[in-house]
């Protein structure tokens, strides 16, 4: 980590010779996102105590204002701000004619040229100086360096008005310190839209006058599933900690919880404000509000509160009381935010408690609406007025679409499988927000959503025409927080594809290039390593699966990608490794059962832990039978099974013979088993891989053992096992109870280590 230090410090030795001031090298400079054009030059500013700025007008405040911040807290310095015009300084300069966000800077010896049209650009070039200083201007205490900034000649613009990130305060609670801190963090890579899922099922986050219950006792739960999946994660990754100062004793019980008061949702977006980001709140309805119909339970249709099947019961829309509680709230939330958009959610509405409710169905005759989700846009274009008086935009989850879109809502895609809706919005005349599941879920595990894959993830739609590519606002990524119930766990999900993000949402597409991309991100850890940001180092790879062997193995331990700085350490005992475990330096053989627990290290950063077990099998001997024909027997049973357990093999000749696994035209049958039965033809003495794919339960056996044990009921699910077989003929079986809607039943095989085939051309009959 401090390599780059020491080349810079190298750098500046060999420049010193002709001149005081160091020359940079192009290689130690790491602008994210990339600008529109950097010139280096020779040679370079140094800011100093002395250093003066030159303002002109009220635009420029708040970037010089970053400014001297910066360097108040790191270097100690009073940089001062002068109205009279000087050359050796910082120069601010209002110019005509660039867009908002765009600026040009120039760097020279003796100054610092900063032009822009208003503020936003004024405050973007700030943190493009911000990135040219060394890593130490990020340090909040006062720190011995020398604050040169390299001569460059910039010129710079965004591709997208909206560049976002969200975070979710109801699933888990983060304070205002941590809020302050992502802004900074969102303020650095010219991040300007920060939305905030303030009110959930889980919690209501945000103070509400009229409604004082809704923070009261609404904002305090006893802990859920959500907080003990982390407290039971918590045991091996002290990052899903939750903090102690979430919980609280109300009436004798331990409840998480927290809200912000509205003084404080004041001073959050101030503090937004001074960085150029704007917040955007958002009051999710008519779902997504059990923490709410808890508190005032005359909201729902039956003041019913709590979970049907996948949701909880929404509010009725068929009450006057319900459209006034929205409108009470969103007077007191319209009156704190100064954005221009108000995010109403909109989102996975339980529409089934609307189709029993006399008074939804009264609202749906008595205004011609034709169905439930022709309600919710009635309710939509209700709340949509109403924020219009305000002098205010809608905008909601895609889900908006579906009864019928108004003219003006704003619309914010997050469902992959649901194309349509952006396209229908934006040729509509409506915005998009793109947030999709693809590429901005950061909540989902950095191994699956890569750096790379959000890089390269092209927020506009292929099918969108060029009229509707101008509606796209831009894009955002969102941190939903079910399973992030810490600011450092929040940090570890967000970095670095947050810098992808923020080169995704500013460059322009023909100016994106991930290898240079991913190099500028590897000198960006030094700058969060300051910052105290806790960031993703890549994974140790090749443990998803169990290994088996048969004498003995070699294991490898590889990472995800390499990076600088990053060790693996390990065990074979069980424990968790720390950095006094083993340290992997080479393959390693294994000749017993062992469970292996690795994780990756830099410095005192970890990744999630991977474990694997490596599994001594015996061989298994083929069987002495002359099959002449290909194929399996089959056998399609009614209705005889609950479960896949309960499965026998039939020994009638009421089968049928086929030559692959597969659901086929049985997609509209119901309640019936299959069971499959053949010989498995092992091409050599190996390990032999099988997976199963099914809905409902499926159970594959080689002679009586059972190798793949997909069983139970459940949705499609994928598992796997491992045997190791002889070369020959092996009995192979599989057994299948579909769910009720029978989906799938895929069976594929590989020798241990290659990719895996259909299992057709390996079976056999006789
Ligand atoms: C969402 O993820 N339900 C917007
Ligand atoms: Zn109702």
């Amino acid at each position: 980590m401090k390599k780059y230090t020491v080349l810079l410090l190298i750098t500046f030795m060999l420049g010193a010779c002709s001149n005081t001031k160091p020359t940079f090298k192009q290689e130690h400079i790491s602008l994210l996102p990339k600008p529109v054009s950097f010139q280096l030059k020779e040679s370079s500013f140094q800011f100093e105590s002395d250093t003066k700025m030159v303002l002109q007008d009220e635009s420029q405040q708040k970037a010089a204002n970053y400014l001297i911040g910066l360097f108040k807290k790191a270097a100690g310095y009073d940089l001062q701000v002068l109205n009279t015009k000087t050359d050796d300084a910082v120069v601010f300069e209002t110019v005509e004619g660039l867009k908002e966000g765009a600026y040009k800077l120039e760097v020279t010896p003796n100054s610092i040229h900063i032009k822009a049209s208003e503020e936003h650009g004024f405050f973007n070039a700030v943190q493009t100086i911000r990135q040219l200083l060394p890593t130490a201007i990020e340090s909040k205490e006062k720190t011995a360096s020398e604050w040169f900034v390299p001569c460059a000649v910039v010129e710079d613009e965004p591709r997208f008005e909206w560049r976002g990130m969200h975070m979710d305060f109801s699933r888990h609670f983060f304070n205002i310190d941590e809020v302050k801190d992502f802004l900074d963090y969102m303020a650095l890579y010219k991040l300007n839209t920060y939305h905030m899922h303030l009110t959930d099922d889980q919690g209501w986050r945000i103070e509400i006058k009229k409604y004082p219950l809704l923070t009261e006792k609404g904002a305090w739960r006893i802990p859920n599933n959500q907080d003990t999946i982390c407290m039971d994660r918590a045991k091996e990754n002290k990052l899903y900690t939750i903090d102690e100062s979430n919980f609280k004793e109300i009436d004798g019980e331990r409840k998480y919880g927290g809200f912000f008061t509205q003084d404080q949702i004041k001073e959050i977006i101030a503090y937004a404000d001074d960085r150029c980001i704007t917040v955007i709140p958002e009051i999710d309805m008519p779902g997504h509000f059990k923490s709410a119909i808890d508190n005032y339970p005359f909201l729902s249709c039956n003041e019913e509160s709590g979970w049907d099947t996948v949701f909880t019961y929404p509010t009725c829309l068929g009450k006057d009381t319900t459209y006034e509680f929205m409108k009470n709230v969103l007077s007191e939330v319209v009156e704190l935010f100064p954005a221009e958009y108000i995010h109403i959610g909109g989102d996975e509405v339980n529409i089934k408690s609307w189709e029993k409710c006399p008074h939804c169905q009264k609202a749906i005759k008595d205004n011609g609406l034709k169905d439930e989700h022709e309600l919710q846009s009635f309710f939509n274009r209700d709340i949509e007025q109403f924020l219009q008086s305000k002098g205010k935009q809608f905008m909601g989850w895609d889900e908006i679409v579906r009864g019928g879109l108004t003219k003006d809502a704003n619309v914010m895609w997050w469902r992959n499988w649901a194309p349509d809706a952006p396209k229908i919005a934006a040729a509509n005349g409506n915005n998009v927000v793109v947030t999709t599941t693809a590429a901005y879920y950061f909540d989902y595990l950095n191994e699956g959503t890569t750096l790379e894959r959000v890089y390269n993830y092209e927020p506009i739609p292929e099918d969108f025409t060029e009229a509707e590519s101008e509606h796209v606002l831009g894009i955002q990524a969102n941190l939903w927080s079910e399973r992030i119930p810490s600011f450092k766990r929040l940090q570890y999900q967000a970095f670095p594809r947050m810098l992808a993000v923020a080169e995704n949402a500013w460059t322009s597409k023909g100016n994106k290039d991930f290898e240079l991309f991913n190099n500028s991100v590897e000198k960006q850890y030094d700058r969060l390593d300051v910052l105290g940001v806790y960031y993703y180092i890549p994974a140790v790879e090749g443990l998803e699966k169990d290994i088996a062997f048969v004498d003995n193995t070699s294991v490898n331990l590889n990472l995800a990608y390499l990076l600088d700085g990053v060790e693996i350490y390990y065990t074979l005992d069980g424990s968790i490794p720390t950095k006094t475990s083993l340290k992997y330096e080479a393959p390693f053989t294994v000749k017993d059962t062992v469970e292996i627990k690795a994780r990756a290290y830099r410095g005192d950063k970890f990744n999630d832990l991977k474990t694997t077990k490596v599994i001594r099998k015996d061989y298994k001997e083929a069987v002495n039978v002359n099959p002449k024909e290909t194929g399996l027997k089959r056998w399609i049973t009614k209705g005889q099974f609950k479960k896949v357990e309960a499965i026998k093999t039939p020994t009638t000749n009421n089968f049928t013979k086929v030559d692959r696994v597969a659901l086929g035209d049985l997609k509209n049958e119901k309640n019936f088993s299959m069971i499959y039965q053949g010989y498995f033809k092992a091409e050599k003495d190996a390990i032999y891989e099988f997976e199963t794919r099914s809905d409902g339960g499926n159970l594959l056996f080689i002679g009586d053992e059972i190798i793949v044990d997909n069983g139970g009921y459940h949705g499609p699910r994928k598992k796997y096992g491992k045997v190791a077989l002889k070369k020959g003929l092996h009995p192979i079986t599989i057994h299948y109870k579909p769910s009720t809607k029978p989906k799938m039943i895929d069976v594929s095989y590989a020798i241990q280590g290659t990719p895996l085939t259909p299992i057709s051309n390996a079976v056999t009959n006789y």
